[in-house]
Formats: C-alpha cells, sequence, structure tokens
C-alpha cells in the first residue's frame, strides 16, 4: 500500500491507496483557520500542519485497521508556495505566508525592476507575484530583518512536514518551479536570481524529481505517527502537480481544470511553455522530463463559500446547489467577477476586486448562487482562451475538485468550456497523485505514466449543451474586469 498525504489549506488528508488504485481509507484532519492581520494578509502555522498530518496519519491507519509497516511508500502534496522559515536548530522561526496572501506587491515590483520583466520569466519562466515564495522572503527581510538574520531554511508546506517526519530538506521541481527561485527550464536553483534578490543559496533544500525517493521516515517521525522508521519518502509534488497525476494528465493535449478553493485549469506540455506577458505559471511537471502550464483564478470554491457564509448562512452547499438548478442557463443575464483575492490568470492584479454584475428586481437567490458557479467557469475560460492563443493544444478535458461534484456545476463548466468533460473514478485529487509518484518511486510501476495507466479511470463523460447562451454571456463576462479595473482606479 502507498500512503499520499496531502497538507491542503483547510486541512491534511491522507490517502492509502493499493496498487490497482484502490483507495482503501482515507482520514482528513483541519486547520487552524487562516491568520489574516490585515487584508490581503494570510499566515498559517507550520506546526499546526504537522499536528494535523500526524492526525491524519493515525486516522487513516486507525480508519483500515493497518500497521505503518504495512506502508511500502509514502509521497506528499500540499498547498503550493508558502513560506516557512526555519533557524538553524530547524525550529519554525514565523508562521508561514501562505499562497493566497496578498500583501508583497511592493516587493514584486523591486524585483521586477531589480532583473527586468522579460529576464525574469527568461531565467524562471513566471513573473513575480505575490503569490510565490521569493516575494514573501523580501516582505519579512524589510519588514522583519530580525528574523530575516536568522534564516537557515526555507520550505513550502509539506516540505515542512518532509522535514518533521523524515529530518531531511528536500523540494520537488514541481513545487520549487513556484518559489521563482527555480530555472524552470533546466530543473535547478536560479543561482542568478537568488543571488540577485540576495537569498543564500544554502537555504535552499536539495531538489528532486516528483516520484524520487528523497528520505526516509526518522525515527522522531515514526514515533509520532505509527509509521515504520526506514519507510520511503518520494519527492511529490504542489497540489496542482500532485492533482494532475492523480487525473492523469501527462502527454500534452490533456487538461484538468480544478475548482477546489483556488481553481486551476492545467495542461501538460513536453517543453517550457513560456507566455511573454506572464498571464499562465509554466512550471516543472511531477513527471520527470515533462513540463505544464497553468492559469490560477484565486477565488473559485471559495466564490461559493464566500456566498454562503455572507448571504446564506446555515444552508449547505446541496442546498444552494439545488436552488441554483432552477434558474436558467446565463441567470438572466446576472454576472459574478470572482476577485476576492485579487487575480492571477488573466489579469495579474491581486487589486481586482469582485462583483455582481446586472441585478435587476427579478433576480432571486437561485440566480445569484447559479451566477457565481457560471462566473467561476468562465473565469477558468479564461485560461482556455490564453491556451487557444499560445497555441497549447486540449483534446481532452477532465474535471477535479469539489466543482466536479454534484451535476449542476459539473454541466455548467461542460457548457462553458463548450466540449466534453471527464470525471475520474478516484475524486481524492493530490493525495491520490502523491501516493502514485511513491508508489513509482519504489518500483511498483516503471515510471508515472505506467502508474496513471493502472490507476486512473473515467468513470463518466459529460457533453456539452447548447454553447450559445453560454457564449454570449461569457462575451460580456469579458467585458466587467476592465470595468471594474476602471472604477478601482477612483
Ligand atoms: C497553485 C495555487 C493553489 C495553492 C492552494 O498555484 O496557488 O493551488 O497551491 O491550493
Amino acid at each position: 500500500m502507498f500512503l499520499g498525504i496531502d497538507v491542503g489549506t483547510g486541512g491534511t488528508r491522507a490517502v492509502l491507496i493499493d496498487r490497482a488504485g484502490v483507495v482503501v481509507a482515507s482520514f482528513s484532519s483541519e486547520h487552524a483557520a487562516i491568520h489574516s492581520e490585515h487584508i490581503g494578509w494570510a499566515e498559517q502555522d507550520p506546526d499546526d500542519w504537522w499536528r494535523a498530518a500526524r492526525e491524519a496519519i493515525a486516522g487513516v491507519l486507525a480508519a483500515c485497521g493497518a500497521s505503518g509497516g504495512e506502508i511500502e511508500a509514502i509521497g506528499l502534496t500540499g498547498q503550493m508556495h508558502g513560506c516557512v522559515m526555519l533557524d538553524a536548530e530547524g525550529a519554525v522561526l514565523r508562521p508561514a505566508l501562505i499562497w493566497c496572501d496578498q500583501r508583497t506587491q511592493p516587493q514584486c515590483d523591486w524585483l521586477t525592476e531589480k532583473i527586468g520583466f522579460a529576464r525574469l520569466i527568461e531565467l524562471t519562466a513566471n513573473p513575480a507575484l505575490p503569490n510565490f515564495t521569493l516575494t514573501k522572503l523580501l516582505w519579512v527581510r524589510e519588514h522583519q530583518p530580525e528574523i530575516f538574520a536568522r534564516i537557515a531554511h526555507v520550505l513550502c508546506p509539506k516540505d515542512y512536514v518532509r522535514y518533521r517526519l523524515t529530518g531531511e530538506f528536500a523540494m520537488d521541481m514541481q513545487e520549487a518551479s513556484g518559489t521563482l527561485l527555480l530555472d524552470v527550464a533546466h530543473r535547478r536553483w536560479s543561482e542568478e536570481v537568488a543571488g540577485i534578490a540576495g537569498i543564500p543559496m544554502a537555504w535552499l533544500p536539495r531538489l528532486f524529481e516528483g516520484p524520487e525517493i528523497c528520505a526516509r521516515i526518522s525515527s522522531a517521525g515514526a514515533g509520532a505517527t505509527g509509521l515504520a522508521e526506514g519507510t520511503p519518502v518520494a519527492a511529490g509534488a504542489g497540489d496542482q502537480g500532485a492533482g494532475a497525476v492523480g487525473m492523469g494528465i501527462l502527454a500534452p493535449g490533456s487538461v484538468s481544470a480544478t475548482i477546489g478553493t483556488s481553481g486551476v485549469v492545467f495542461a501538460a506540455t513536453d517543453s517550457p511553455v513560456r507566455d511573454r506577458l506572464g498571464r499562465l505559471h509554466t512550471f516543472c511537471h511531477a513527471s520527470p522530463g515533462r513540463w505544464h502550464v497553468m492559469g490560477v483564478t484565486n477565488g473559485a470554491g471559495f466564490s461559493l463559500r464566500y456566498f454562503r457564509d455572507t448571504f446564506s448562512p446555515g444552508s449547505s452547499y446541496e442546498e444552494l446547489l439545488e436552488l441554483a438548478a432552477k434558474a436558467p442557463a446565463g441567470s438572466d443575464g446576472l454576472l459574478w467577477a470572482p476577485y476576492l483575492f485579487g487575480e492571477r490568470t488573466p489579469h495579474l492584479d491581486p487589486e481586482a476586486r469582485a462583483a455582481f454584475v446586472g441585478i435587476t428586481a427579478s433576480h432571486e437567490r437561485a440566480h445569484f448562487i447559479r451566477a457565481v458557479l457560471e462566473g467561476v467557469a468562465f473565469s477558468l475560460r479564461d485560461t482556455l482562451t490564453l491556451f487557444g492563443e499560445l497555441k497549447i493544444p486540449v483534446s481532452a478535458m477532465r474535471l477535479g475538485g469539489g466543482g466536479a461534484r454534484g451535476p449542476l456545476w459539473r454541466q455548467i463548466q461542460a457548457d462553458v468550456y463548450g466540449r466534453p468533460v471527464e470525471l475520474l473514478e478516484a475524486e481524492e485529487g493530490g493525495a491520490f497523485g502523491a501516493a502514485l509518484l511513491a508508489g513509482t518511486g519504489v518500483g511498483a510501476w516503471p515510471d508515472v505514466e505506467a502508474a496513471c495507466a493502472a490507476t486512473v479511470r473515467v468513470a463518466e463523460t459529460i457533453p456539452p449543451g447548447d454553447a450559445s447562451v453560454m457564449n454570449e454571456a461569457y462575451k460580456r463576462y469579458r467585458r466587467v474586469y476592465p470595468a471594474l479595473r476602471e472604477i478601482a482606479k477612483g
């Protein structure tokens, strides 16, 4: 059996799978709420992830009555980009600034000015965005120099959990791509970017490909979790990278749309395809020798959660979706722009703001909910529009995350993307992919392709309905952001 551990934003999930890709057991443990001292700030305590990981591991073992010794290998995945800072003893220096923290635009501007926009894309394949790890380090240098002076190691969230499990400082190529410190084309740290930014190379962990075994469970890790000392740990990948493996998105042409808290449209490529304007992320794939591009909507599933908590407290998602199904496609002209956390793709604008547009007295609550679902799908379609511009092929699309559960959001996505969408048997997201990387690492399959071929199965294909209403609505949606930007300028 292989264990995948997903250190997400809301919680940590552990999933045990067998060699046929059957999920034997899973268990989740929630994290404490995101701490946000100011608008746009988002921090979490790395030791809370470690607490949740211990609970998830103990929970998954108990759920199927397995002992740690039955696990052949472990793979890690998790929320990407977070900046975990440790001192020379390996102690956490301050809470981690996580992926959705938006405070670092001034540091992004500084770095872009220093290196040059085009040169930064040449070196790292990506522009400076507040989400990325390096810009968070620069913020700490500027605002908390006494902490910066004590940094000895920098890790991403799941890599901190790896450190606690194994005592090793390691990171995979896909995760490292989201730090802005990786030379994505050559799959190595960019000494040039680190040098210009003033980040010592000694702070950076060793790099591995996703399925590579990079560490083993230490005796302290075993004592804390019930895992067996010496169990191999694969490098794994960030949540999007491992999620893509779990969905079989490996060959060029295969694309996924995953709606979790954020929403991601992900395409596998066989070379690092860069967008000159930096609107897409270009990262190493978790499968060696491959790359991927992805567009990210910051507030995707979060849009629905925000709507529920703010306007429909106490309702379940099922109730909201049932009500939304009563409104017609196109929500009678009501539009939702989902920029609750600013936006990445395609606007690269941390100051973007969300809006409902086109409300009339005949719109009811059902229209608002449906408009939220449609608006999120439109924002993911923006990434498909960019793929078209950059000639990135799309031959088949698979859905993942909460947006793939329940018939309404699936159908809306098929209609908005204007193509059939596939649903998969295993809906375990990143943890499933991380377990496949672990199994590949210990030779259960010769490579990631074989792992996916043996375990990833399509359960259902949903054809698109009449595209005309959604195409019209999408045209109107495209005009919303420029108008909002005008308003934001004041
Ligand atoms: C990807 C991204 C999110 C986070 C949180 O770039 O920011 O997927 O990893 O899930």
